[in-house]
């Protein structure tokens, strides 16, 4: 086979799979009819779903980092978090270039017409965002302003970050030269989170100016095609809108955990309380799962900023600081309840933990509960041998000590207890004869309430849940 033909034979293929690409796209995509060029800041979680998510809809999208090596490995196809359906889109939209990655931030600004800050807001020891990452970008986005632009804020922020934002841009930037700054919070769950930006419960928009609020609107017209509800409001709304819904979904896992403590002392069921209630359409039947207390990226920073904001300003949120003092006690609480099967004796106690990851579809394990319990069970000098189907890297990097282990049942093997702190699915369907023969004592802490009681008691276990479920 001569070179040119291989070339032409190439050159064929990639038509080809352009044009049904392109098929693909006009019969899948809610495509917008006002093409932008976004530039995203920041290619964690929410910069890379957003950036992804705003080329699906047909933007010309530029994703920047900072880190040379997570741009090459975008480049080269490789998604450094677990998102299902993501790493399709990915590959799909930048076949058709329509989202690119790259370290060459003055660039990436000036060709923008749109710019979303997305970096990340770190947490400082005393609980206020750190913002050292956002008044970065402000400061490049200020120095590269070359005509009108604006810039949007998609990372959490503490109320009044968007007037610093415009603050710090108009101190490096050309005064001839107009700019507005909008904030538009995201939503996203992790694990759920492309089909959280396809289709959102709502659109939230603080704007200065109607200019930039029009330009909003043409960014979402394929969601608000779709009937998707818009809040125009302005930037320390917005702000607050933010921090008010994750305070108050971390604020009712709490309750739910705390009258789960109580139906064990009742002898009721809290699923069935949970039920009772969650009919009710004002309180409505989401985050009403007990469990070992909330973690991940989001709550517990998010609801240590808000209080520390209302801290700054004279107000006290006496609700928020019960929930954060409550998800520190839902922890000790199945800390406890491990101490208790094992008859208050842990040292050289063989634990299996299966579950690291906060919640279950993703491999991120910040603040996860199964952190701050697995740490309590080595203080009591117990011996921990974990299992997560995605999450045993990650954990590694900040518990090196633990034994990880490939499946659920080598963890189990020569186990006193088992110990459920994720709802994986594949946790539901155990084979309980391998975990008897696999285990030293057939005793299972379900922290999740993912097994059947009365099944598991039938089957010979000794079986501890929460809230009588
Ligand atoms: C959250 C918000 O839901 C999302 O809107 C925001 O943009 C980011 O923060 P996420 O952190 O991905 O999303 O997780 P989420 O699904 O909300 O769960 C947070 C924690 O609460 C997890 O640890 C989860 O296990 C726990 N949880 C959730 C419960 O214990 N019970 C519930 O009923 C729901």
């Amino acid at each position: 086979m001569n070179k040119h033909y291989f070339n032409n034979k190439q050159y064929f293929l990639r038509c080809f799979f352009k044009i049904f690409s392109l098929f693909l796209l006009l019969f899948s995509h809610s495509t917008s009819i006002y093409t932008k060029n976004i530039t995203v800041l920041g290619t964690g979680y929410v910069g890379l779903v957003l950036g992804t998510g705003l080329a699906y809809f047909g933007n010309n999208v530029t994703c920047v980092d900072v880190d040379q090596e997570k741009i090459n490995a975008l480049n080269a196809g490789k998604i450094p978090i677990f998102e299902p359906g993501l790493e399709q889109i990915i590959k799909k939209e930048t076949t058709f270039e329509k989202l690119s990655f790259t370290t060459d931030i003055t660039s990436a600004l000036q060709q923008a017409d749109v710019i979303f800050i997305a970096v990340g807001t770190p947490q400082n020891a005393d609980g206020t965002a750190n913002l050292s990452f956002i008044d970065s970008a402000a400061k490049m986005i200020g120095q590269n302003l070359n005509n009108y632009k604006i810039i949007i804020t998609k990372s959490t922020v503490p109320i009044g970050t968007g007037k610093r934002i415009k603050n710090i841009i108009a101190s490096y930037a050309n005064p001839t030269i107009n700019f507005d700054v909008v904030s538009n919070p995201e939503f996203l769950k992790e694990g759920d989170a492309v089909n959280d930006f396809l289709n959102p419960s709502r659109i939230v928009i603080g704007a200065e100016t109607e200019e930039a609020l029009n330009v909003m609107k043409e960014i979402y017209a394929p969601l608000l095609a779709k009937k998707i509800p818009l809040i125009a409001t302005d930037l320390p709304t917005a702000e607050t809108i933010k921090y008010a819904a994750n305070s108050f979904l971390a604020i009712k896992i709490s309750y739910i955990n705390e009258i789960a403590q109580l139906c064990e002392k009742t002898n009721a069921n809290i699923e069935k309380v949970a039920a009772g209630i969650g009919l009710d359409p004002r309180i409505g039947n989401q985050f009403l799962k007990p469990g070992p207390g909330f973690g991940g990226s989001c709550f517990p920073k998010d609801i240590l900023a808000l209080s520390k904001t209302a801290e700054n300003v004279n107000v006290k949120l006496s609700i928020l600081e019960a929930a954060i003092e409550a998800n520190k006690r839902q922890k000790e609480f199945i800390q406890e309840k491990i101490y208790k099967a094992l008859n208050y004796e842990l040292h050289n106690k063989k634990i299996a933990i299966l579950g690291l990851a906060f919640k279950a579809n993703t491999d991120d394990v910040r603040d996860s509960a199964a952190h701050d319990i697995i740490k309590g069970l080595l203080d009591k000098k117990a011996t921990i041998k974990a299992y997560d189907p995605i999450a045993n890297e990650n954990m590694k990097k900040e518990l090196p000590s633990i034994t990880y282990s490939k499946s659920v049942y080598e963890a189990a093997t020569g186990a006193d207890v088992l110990v459920i702190l994720t709802e994986w699915p594949e946790f539901k369907n155990l084979n309980f004869s391998i975990l008897k023969e696999k285990m030293n004592n057939t005793i299972i802490v379900d922290a999740r309430n993912i097994l059947n009681s009365k099944t598991i008691k039938q089957l010979g276990f000794e079986y501890y849940n929460i809230g009588n479920a």
